[in-house]
């Protein structure tokens, strides 16, 4: 194990020289304010309307309709700050040039991709890489990302996603950092340092923009794109935060929401975007919507028509119009009759401008077609992302060490629909990306002398094909005929009962997770719950390995296969780096960073809830299911490693501290097993009375510490108002109340190592 964590370094270390080294760009000076400022204003001196109106529209890589202009024109004109989806790198440039070299004022474009969770080398998935509670590592993962992207000519991002999810049937569940504030916030601040480096203007790196605001993961019944209804105190106190943690880490760009927010469409909703995110979140940079989404505002029944629909979108404070050219087609005309003062307009220029400033954007336009060869196939990147998918795995269960796998195996049965994947093992939103590392490979690159038997054992299907298919007249994949399906579960038993292992890699396909890819259920889609039965009926050690967005329903699975590891989407090195988990070169260290419900009528199922209506004297009076348990199958904050940790020693500086003061908790942690391994040490408060009920427990400190066999290690936090706060729907203000708080630290959200300590008056 050590060897293992020499291997991990040295390839990090690896990495961040490799960033260092091929920076070809060079920083120009950091603009003041003022500057800033001269420049915009004597930039917006010289624009007509149109030109103005061309700043705040961002268009789609095709011609809007037939007969309309093609981008090239609008760009010549002065008619598009940005373009959307256009990743070839030389029409990039061609574009860029036009901007740059033939339109009147030469203001440099934006092109803006969602570059989620890397380029062409693919990290895991955000939900995974939130898994790692590794935030220096997410950063490094994004800033390889941001370099790859960068010398290609994107010089946007939509990215991080923030949105906080509790229901595990909302598919894009997959994109985000899962259901908890704090881990949500450590995730956000971690992507944007990643993405745009400390400042605007970092050298190879990109703009970001975090998303979706606001309050997009509380869709109702998990369905994507479904109205939201989020009370003001679980707005600010969970939904917010990890989007103020994106915007206090400097993020150029925020996105506004396709959904409507307690009856507002977040996209036309004044109160989101200039009460809350400018004023009470003190955002200075720009507000793109999401595609389409301000023409969407007639769809709600908000906006009359296109017309009404660019003015609720500019008057709420959405800057760029993502794709529907309707600020386009009737800006021009809302100011000419009056109804729409041009003051507003170039507000939402000038903060436009104000970015492509301070990006350096004037200076560097363009990407890097020298280097871009070489730092897409840097080997320490593609290094890199074989060490986040081993930090980012969850090793839910492991009976009687049924992990690690001996290398001494003789045969392997490798079941299941995806374990030969080389493409759906990396996830959805992936860009230039060359073929991944299936299982079957890394199996195979593992154990070259191992006979490993590969059967698909049946297959899965979306019922209904994803939009953007549907939209091109594709049909769902069909599904694999019946009488296929059962002989290939007939296969997969005889391979299991040939080999001494059995391996199931078992989930969904990408397309059922993320955008437009909710489920009404969360069991094991297609034959694969068949498929898991009758594999584990004959009696043959079996291992579960998950490629998934989001929890599923594995309960039968929990009580019936010993070795269970969420890998969910690994990426390009997926195969290697499971390989590297299953037979111990790695000592899994992640955790959930969503509780895991044991069947989707749990959900919304989440560690951070009320206390409620309770007798003291009888527990049965409380919130709870008559027909099913009511506690989720794994908590969250969960995860178990090849070894075993202790805690002791959780010590306060002092019993009672004031409002503004910081208090000092400090725990012991000791691995007392025989390998090295990773312990996620957590700290979690409750509020016991106050102006409000809180949660019963709160994340509000973890670190991520490697441990040798018996090594021992004190670990440091600090509470003060950052964490003590939370915002009072009575005071309707954030307090720090004079109230006993408890202390839990610990491996998970059940953490029973316990202080306590007073706020004073
Ligand atoms: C729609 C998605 O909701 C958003 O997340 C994405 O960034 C845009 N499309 C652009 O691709």
């Amino acid at each position: 194990m050590c060897v293992m964590r020499l291997a991990v370094a040295g390839a990090l270390g690896m990495v961040v020289g490799a960033i260092t080294a091929a920076t070809a760009q060079v920083a120009p000076p950091v603009p003041s304010e003022a500057e800033v400022a001269a420049r915009v204003d004597a930039l917006l001196g010289r624009m007509s309307l149109e030109e103005k109106i061309g700043q705040l529209t961002q268009i789609g890589p095709g011609a809007a309709g037939p007969g309309e202009p093609q981008p090239e024109e609008l760009i010549r004109e002065g008619e598009a700050g940005s373009v959307l989806w256009t990743i070839d790198s030389a029409q990039i440039q061609k574009l860029q040039e036009i901007a740059v070299k033939n339109s009147r004022l030469k203001i440099p474009l934006l092109f803006g991709f969602d570059v989620i969770h890397g380029y062409k080398n693919v990290f895991p998935v955000p939900i995974g890489m939130a898994s790692s509670w590794d935030p220096a590592m997410v950063e490094r993962s994004q800033a390889i990302a941001a370099h790859e992207a960068s010398v290609s000519g994107i010089n946007w991002t939509f990215g991080p996603m923030v949105d906080i999810a509790r229901d595990p049937r909302w598919g894009r569940i997959v994109e985000g950092a899962g259901e908890d504030p704090f881990l949500g916030a450590a995730m956000a601040r971690a992507q944007v340092l990643g993405f745009q480096g400390p400042r605007l203007g970092t050298p190879n790196r990109v703009l970001g923009s975090v998303k979706h605001f606001a309050g997009y993961g509380a869709a109702e019944g998990g369905r994507d794109y479904d109205a939201c209804y989020i009370p003001e105190v679980l707005f600010r106190n969970v939904y917010l935060r990890p989007f103020a943690a994106a915007i206090d880490a400097g993020v150029g760009t925020v996105m506004s929401a396709y959904m409507d927010l307690n009856d507002v469409p977040a996209s036309g909703n004044r109160w989101l975007l200039e009460d809350v995110l400018r004023r009470d979140l003190g955002f200075r940079g720009f507000v793109i919507s999401d595609a389409w989404a301000v023409a969407s505002l007639t769809a709600h029944g908000y906006a009359r028509d296109p017309a009404d629909a660019a003015f609720h979108g500019l008057t709420a404070g959405v800057n760029m119009d993502m794709g529907s050219q309707t600020y386009l087609k009737n800006v021009a005309a809302l100011v000419g009759s009056g109804k729409l003062p041009v003051a507003v307009v170039d507000q939402m220029v000038r903060e436009v401008l104000a970015i492509k400033i301070r990006m350096g954007l004037f200076e560097n336009p363009y990407g890097d077609p020298a280097a871009k060869d070489k730092v897409l196939n840097d080997p320490a990147h593609r290094a890199a992302t074989r060490v986040a998918a081993q930090r980012s795995m969850v090793l839910l269960r492991n009976e009687n060490g049924a992990l690690p796998l001996k290398k001494t195996l003789g045969s392997i049965a490798l079941i299941g629909p995806l374990a030969d994947s080389t493409e759906e093992i990396k996830g959805s939103w992936t860009v230039e990306g060359g073929a991944a590392i299936s299982v079957l490979e890394g199996l195979r690159n593992k154990l070259p002398n191992a006979r490993i038997e590969f059967v698909r054992g049946g297959d899965m299907q979306r019922l209904f094909p994803l939009p953007w298919d549907a939209m091109e007249g594709k049909k769902a994949t069909p599904l694999m005929p019946e009488a296929e399906m059962k002989q290939e579960l007939e296969k997969a038993v005889d391979a299991a009962k040939r080999a001494d292992t059995a391996v199931l890699v078992l989930g969904e396909r990408t397309s059922m997770s993320g955008e437009a890819a909710s489920r009404a259920s969360l069991t094991l889609p297609g034959n694969q719950q068949q498929l898991l039965e009758a594999v584990v009926a004959t009696g043959k050690p079996v291992v579960l390995v998950l490629l998934n967005g989001r929890p599923l329903d594995i309960a039968w699975a929990a009580g019936h296969v010993p070795a269970i590891l969420e890998a969910w989407y690994p990426g390009t090195e997926g195969g290697n780096a499971i390989a590297d988990v299953l037979f111990g070169d790695v000592n899994p260290g992640a955790r959930l960073p969503v509780s895991w419900p044991r069947t989707t009528g749990q959900v919304p199922t989440y560690y951070n809830h009320n206390l409620t209506q309770a007798h003291e004297d009888d527990p049965q009076f409380t919130s709870r299911y008559g027909d099913f348990v009511t506690a989720p199958l794994y908590p969250f904050g969960y995860g178990l490693s090849y070894t075993t940790f202790g805690f002791s020693n959780l010590t306060l500086d002092r019993k009672s501290i004031g409002a503004s003061d910081s208090l000092p908790v400090s725990v012991d942690v000791e691995n007392q097993g025989r390998v090295a391994g990773d312990e996620v040490v957590q700290l979690y408060i409750h509020q016991r009375a106050g102006s409000a009920s809180r949660p019963v427990r709160e994340l509000k400190g973890f670190e991520r510490v490697t441990l040798a066999p018996g090594e021992k290690k004190t670990v440091h936090f600090s509470l003060g108002p950052n964490e003590l706060k939370f915002w009072s729907p009575q005071a309707r203000a954030w307090v720090v109340e004079p109230e006993e708080f408890d202390v839990w630290v610990g491996g998970d959200s059940k953490a029973p190592l316990h202080a306590e300590f007073k706020v004073n008056q």
